[in-house]
C-alpha cells in the first residue's frame, strides 16, 4: 500500500504553478469524441484520473498520445460506444462520456457507475434529461443501455444544479435538431471551459457561468486546440497546507476569480490574502488562526464541497468553535474519524460537524478514504507535531499531480513510500 510519511512542524513557504483542472479537464476529453477530428489539450494535469479517461478514449477507438502536459486527441476513428465494467468501475465520473457518444453514435452502453467513498452518487437527473433530448434509454444487468435515432433539443430543468448532468445535457445536446435550453444549470468555472471548447470546436451555446444554458444545435464539429482552467480546489489546497503551517505561499497559473468563497474563509481566519491575474500570494496571521462559525458547502460560487475536508483539517488547530453544514454529498466526513486519531476535537451529527479548535495535532498513521479527504490528512500533517504516515494515498493521485513533489519544494517534509 503506498503512503506519505511525513514529518510535521516545517513552515510551507515558497511558489507553485497550480496544475490545470481535474474536473475541466475530464467532460473536455469526453468532449473530443464528439469531432471526429485531430485535438490538442494544454495544461492537462498528471493524474490517474486523467489516464483512466485516456484509457476510455483508447478503448472507443481514438488515438491519444501525452507529451507532458500536452495532450493529442485523434477521435476521427472512433468503433466504438461501449465503456466497458472494468474502466466505468476505476473511475465512476467516466458518465460523462455518456451525452458525447450518443451524440456521435446515436447509441451507447455503459455500466451503472454506481456509488464512491462519499455518496452513492445517483445519476438519475443525467437519465432523465437525456431521454427529454429523444434517448431511448433501458437499465438492464448492471449495464445503461442508450439510443436515439435522432437527438431533439428540448427545455430541461434541473431538479438539482448537478455538474455532471449539466454537463452531459451540453455535449448530447449540442449537436441535436433545434434549440436545448437548461434550467437551474450548474455554473460552476469547469462548466464554462467545457463550453469555450465546445463553441470553439463550432458549438453554438451560451449561459454557462448562469444557471440557464442555451445550447443551439450544429451540424458538425471540428477538432480544436484548448488550455484547461487552473484547479481551483488544488489551489485552495496549497494556501490552507500554508495556513496551517504559519507560512507563506504564492500560486501562480490560477483565477482568482474563481476561489471567492474560499479565500473569504481564510481571510476570516485570520491570513492575508494578495489577488493579480493569474496570482495568489498568501500570508499567515501571526497569531493563531481564527475559527469559522459556518461553513456552508453548497453549489457554485457558494462553499465548494470539495474544500470542506482539508478546511476542517485547517480549523481543527484553530482559536474557537467553527461549524461545517455538508449538503452536497451525504457521506463526506470521512476524515473525521482520521483527524481525531490525530487528537482532533470534531462531532458530527448527520450532515452538521462542529470542530474545538485545538493548540496542536499529534503525528498518527492515518488512511486516506477519499480523494479531498486525503489531502485533509496532509495538511494536518503537515501542521501536527512528530510523524504522520498517510496510506492509501492511490485516492489523493487521483486529483493531486505529484503532491510530495509541489509541497516539498515549499519546505515540506514529506516522503512517498511505495
Ligand atoms: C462533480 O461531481 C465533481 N466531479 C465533484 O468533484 C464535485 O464534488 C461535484 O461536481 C460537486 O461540485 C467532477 O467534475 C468529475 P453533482 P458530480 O452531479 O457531477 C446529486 C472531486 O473531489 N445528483 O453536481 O458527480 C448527487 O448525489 C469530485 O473532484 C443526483 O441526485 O456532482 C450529489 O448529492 C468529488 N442525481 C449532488 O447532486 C444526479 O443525477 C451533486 O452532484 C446527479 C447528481
Amino acid at each position: 500500500m503506498n503512503s506519505f510519511v511525513i514529518k510535521g512542524g516545517n513552515k510551507i513557504e515558497g511558489e507553485i504553478e497550480v496544475q490545470g483542472a481535474k474536473n475541466a479537464v475530464l467532460p473536455i476529453l469526453a468532449a473530443t469524441v464528439l469531432n471526429g477530428g485531430k485535438n490538442i489539450i494544454y495544461n492537462c494535469p498528471g493524474l490517474r484520473d486523467v489516464e483512466i479517461t485516456i484509457d476510455v478514449l483508447k478503448n472507443l477507438g481514438c488515438k491519444v498520445e501525452k507529451r507532458g502536459k500536452t495532450l493529442f486527441v485523434d477521435s476521427e476513428n472512433m468503433n466504438g460506444c461501449t465503456i466497458p465494467d472494468t474502466l466505468m468501475r476505476q473511475m465512476r465520473s467516466s458518465i460523462i462520456f455518456l451525452g458525447a457518444i450518443i451524440a456521435r453514435c446515436k447509441e451507447a452502453v455503459v455500466s451503472m457507475p454506481g456509488g464512491c467513498e462519499i455518496g452513492n452518487r445517483p445519476i438519475d437527473l443525467h437519465l432523465k434529461a437525456l431521454r427529454q433530448l429523444g434517448v431511448e434509454i433501458t437499465e438492464a444487468h448492471g449495464y445503461i443501455n442508450c439510443k436515439a435515432d435522432k437527438l431533439k433539443g428540448d427545455n430541461i430543468h434541473l431538479d438539482f444544479p448537478s455538474v455532471g448532468a449539466t454537463e452531459n445535457i451540453m455535449l448530447a445536446a449540442c449537436m441535436a435538431e433545434g434549440i436545448t435550453t437548461v434550467t437551474n444549470a450548474a455554473r460552476e468555472p469547469e462548466i464554462v471551459d467545457l463550453e469555450a471548447f465546445l463553441n470553439r470546436m463550432g458549438a453554438k451555446i451560451s449561459g454557462s457561468g448562469s444557471n440557464v444554458i442555451r445550447i443551439e444545435g450544429v451540424k458538425k464539429l471540428y477538432g480544436v486546440e484548448h488550455q484547461i482552467i487552473p484547479d481551483r480546489i488544488v489551489a485552495a489546497t496549497y494556501l490552507s497546507c500554508a495556513a496551517a503551517t504559519k507560512g507563506s505561499i504564492i500560486l501562480k497559473h490560477v483565477n482568482p476569480n474563481h476561489m471567492n468563497a474560499m479565500t473569504a474563509v481564510l481571510k476570516e481566519m485570520g491570513c492575508k490574502i494578495y489577488t493579480e491575474k493569474s496570482r495568489i500570494i498568501l500570508s499567515s496571521p501571526v497569531n493563531r488562526l481564527k475559527a469559522v462559525k459556518r461553513i456552508v458547502t453548497m453549489p457554485y460560487p457558494g462553499f465548494p464541497t470539495d474544500i470542506q475536508s482539508p478546511f476542517m483539517a485547517l480549523t481543527s488547530i484553530a482559536d474557537g468553535t467553527s461549524v461545517f453544514v455538508e449538503n452536497i454529498f451525504e457521506n463526506r466526513f470521512q476524515h473525521v474519524e482520521e483527524l481525531m486519531r490525530m487528537g482532533a476535537d470534531i462531532k458530527v451529527d448527520g450532515r452538521i460537524a462542529v470542530v474545538q479548535g485545538v493548540e496542536s495535532l499529534g503525528g498518527a498513521t492515518v488512511r486516506a478514504k477519499e480523494l479531498r479527504g486525503g489531502a485533509a490528512m496532509i495538511l494536518a500533517a503537515l501542521a501536527a507535531d512528530g510523524v504522520t504516515t498517510v496510506e492509501d494515498i492511490k485516492y489523493i493521485d487521483r486529483g493531486y499531480e505529484s503532491i510530495e513533489k509541489y509541497l516539498s519544494s515549499c519546505g515540506a517534509n514529506i516522503q512517498r513510500k511505495e
